[in-house]
């Protein structure tokens, strides 16, 4: 429901991820950044996507959740964290929550922090991924994660951010590292200038809801282009944060002159000692600006030209629904609830731009409109400026520096039948409160709009101006295909040959057994009845393995076999048990067209391998698509994935080899995880041999 005024274009590259990446081809700046960080590689090895590696990350986050990280630690039977610098505990999610059971819980993450030497920030200090930048955490070219989704905020100032699960983290706190796959990378060029009374919001709105069709899913984003130079730093943070939305595992900025103005003006506000942003750091980011090669291979490339975009607004209940605010405004959706909160929206930047929309202005009878601020930096700051009073006056609500109703925690939820504003990242239904609640989302200054006339607004509406109309100029979207030279792949390029660890099998081979569907989700792979059942025996998993799929799952398939099923495989609730399931059942791997990022991690975590090979979905759905209504299809063809070589085969039915793949690396540091039955048995290894 986009308005036919925004131009784009998508280039599918030459190459696709798991085919035919060229290891001679250069880094691209997400390659680079992992390849300071990864730990026991070859010497002379250049990380690509796809390849497997360990990386021990500058800094790990984790939040309200810390402490079932510092459990499931204790749990692995470590003691000390490995290096307590690197470690950073944040309290934001239930700032409001005063009750003992989470007090109590508070409690225990600060004696843990206290106890190990960690950074510690207590609830009112702000939202952790603020907290992460602002006190220089995340840096410039640094690989920083946190056992939470909007990692990616990282990307804004350069920073590679990515979540990880809490069994990452707590491998992280015992060991110093954990492992990832790097994913494909998204060249998305930002060209043109963005009109007047258009934001970051607008920006990143506007893309997950033109580019609605999983475009980035689980890439990672490298922001280019003209336009970026001109984008403020807040504005950078907000597109990263919301790249989570959009599907992508991270979504980073260029070091460029305005970010590097930007930390200068911090340097100013933290004063010369800081740890961690000061003369020393500054100078040394300056000498050593991590970049792209300028022969760098990207995965797709996106195109938007932002002098065509008007104000967007996400929803209801979904960001992959867009619409102009014109367009809203003159439905004239009556709204309860409007909220300037969360990681998305809260900066200095975002209040003043809500407060002088605001400002002789008095909030809508009727409407409650939410303030938080992202840290007691940033209030303080606000308080200064004075935009602070400007919302108070008109007759905002103010909440402590945290997230609260950005996820649904605290006051001033959404009630069943209202219908909410929000400058926040997410619209799920009910996320906000009631299941039967609208959410829209939308910038800080449409945001306000919306607050003072009590409907769904612009800006210039406020002013007793009309909505100005969004642009006639038409949208295009153009996909170019890949290249026809491409359907043979060249797997002699760039297929020399990595080593094996002994108790690792240098290739691994089966039965292609297909299970044709796209979104298989967790619940079918391991039905949700016995997740939390604690004395589901192996015998019971294999059985009931992939049950909620098919039936007849089990007497179809043997010990052995590969599974081979569409895209997003392993979707939904991150059960841990979907892949100990399908190890249960004595298969050891799953190819998929793509997998849920979740699924991919617990896969490992649990010595599960994975590979993504949508190619071969195209080609077995070409094959059997007389036998669509057969669920779980035994095929007679075979892969063979040969580890050293990180090359994939397929023999059809008759012996004839139908398909070769290249695909990522399995470096021995992955192998060593898989070994030792998963991340938690390699942490154990790693702990015992100390
Ligand atoms: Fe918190 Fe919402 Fe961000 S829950 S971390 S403010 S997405």
């Amino acid at each position: 429901m986009f308005s036919i005024n925004t131009r784009i274009r998508i280039q599918r590259s030459a190459r696709t991820f798991a085919t035919s990446r060229n290891s001679l081809a250069g880094q691209n700046l997400i390659e680079k950044i992992v390849q300071k960080y990864s730990v026991g590689l070859p010497a002379n090895k250049l990380v690509h996507s796809g390849d497997y590696v360990s990386i021990s990350p500058a800094h790990v986050m984790s939040h309200d959740n810390s402490w079932p990280v510092a459990l499931k630690f204790k749990g692995l039977g470590a003691k000390k964290v490995k290096n307590n610098r690197q470690i950073v505990n944040t309290l934001d999610h239930d700032v409001q929550n005063k009750s003992e059971k989470n007090v109590e819980k508070y409690e225990n993450i600060e004696n843990f922090a206290k106890e190990q030497g960690i950074d510690f920030y207590p609830a009112g200090r702000g939202i952790g991924h603020q907290i992460m930048i602002e006190e220089g955490y995340a840096f410039p070219g640094n690989l920083t994660v946190a056992s939470d989704s909007h990692s990616n905020t990282y990307g804004g100032i350069g920073a590679l951010g990515t979540p990880v699960v809490r069994t990452d983290a707590a491998a992280i706190w015992a060991t110093g590292q954990t492992w990832w796959q790097i994913p494909p990378v998204a060249n998305v060029i930002l060209e043109g200038k963005l009109p007047k009374g258009t934001s970051g919001k607008d920006i990143i709105v506007a893309l997950c809801g033109l580019f609605n069709n999983d475009e980035v899913l689980n890439h990672a984003i490298e922001f280019t282009g003209e336009s970026v130079k001109e984008l403020s730093i807040d504005y950078r943070l907000t597109i990263a944060n919301m790249t989570t939305e959009w599907g992508a595992l991270s979504g980073v900025f260029p070091i460029d002159d305005t970010l590097i103005n930007w930390y200068n003006k911090r340097l100013l506000r933290v004063g010369p000692n800081h740890p961690r942003i000061n003369n020393q750091t500054l100078e040394k980011l300056i000498n050593n600006k991590v970049v792209a090669d300028k022969d760098a291979f990207y995965a797709k490339t996106l195109r938007i030209d932002l002098s065509t975009l008007s104000p967007y607004i996400s929803g209801p209940n979904s960001v992959k629904i867009g619409t102009s605010v014109d367009k809203l405004s003159e439905q004239d959706i009556k709204i309860n609830k409007a909220y300037l909160v969360s990681c998305t929206n809260s900066r200095l930047s975002d209040i003043k731009a809500a407060a002088d929309v605001v400002k002789d202005n008095k909030i809508a009878p009727g409407v409650e409109f939410y303030i938080a601020a992202a840290s007691s930096e940033v209030q303080k700051d606000a308080e200064l400026d004075g935009a602070w009073e400007t919302l108070i006056k008109a007759g905002c609500k103010p909440l402590p520096a945290g997230c609260g109703p950005c996820i649904g925690l605290g006051a001033g939820l959404l009630k069943e039948g209202e219908v909410g504003i929000s400058a926040t990242n997410r619209n799920f239904k009910g996320r906000m409160g009631s299941k039967d609640a609208l959410a829209y989302l939308a910038s800080p200054e449409v945001v306000a709009a919306s607050a003072v006339l009590g409907k769904i607004a612009s800006p210039e509406e406020v002013l007793g101006e009309s909505c100005k109309k969004s642009n006639e100029v038409k949208k295009t979207v153009i996909i170019n295909s890949p290249k026809n030279d491409e359907s043979s792949t060249d797997v002699s390029e760039g297929s020399s040959a990595s080593s094996t660890l002994e108790g690792f099998p240098e290739s691994i081979e089966g039965e292609i057994v297909f299970c044709d569907a796209d979104n298989v989700n967790t619940d079918g792979i391991y039905p949700g009845k016995y997740t939390y059942q604690d004395d589901v025996s192996r015998e019971k998993m294999a059985e009931v393995c992939m049950e909620n799929y098919d039936s007849e799952f089990g007497s179809k398939t043997k010990a052995g076999d590969i599974i081979v099923s569409g895209f997003n495989f392993g979707t939904g609730s991150s059960r841990e048990q979907a892949a100990t399931a399908i190890l249960a059942r004595d298969i050891k791997l799953v190819a998929a067209g793509s997998f849920s990022n979740i699924f991919g991690r617990n896969s490992i975590n649990n010595a599960l391998l994975t590979l993504e090979l949508p190619e071969l979905i195209n080609l077995l759905r070409k094959e059997f698509k007389d036998s669509e209504s057969e669920l779980t299809r035994r095929t007679g063809w075979t892969l063979k994935w040969d580890i050293p070589k990180s090359i994939v085969t397929i023999k059809n039915d008759k012996g004839e080899i139908v398909l070769t793949n290249k695909v990522g690396e399995l470096g021995t540091n992955l192998q060593e995880i898989i070994i030792e039955g998963g991340l938690e048995g390699w942490v154990r290894a790693q702990l015992k041999k100390e």
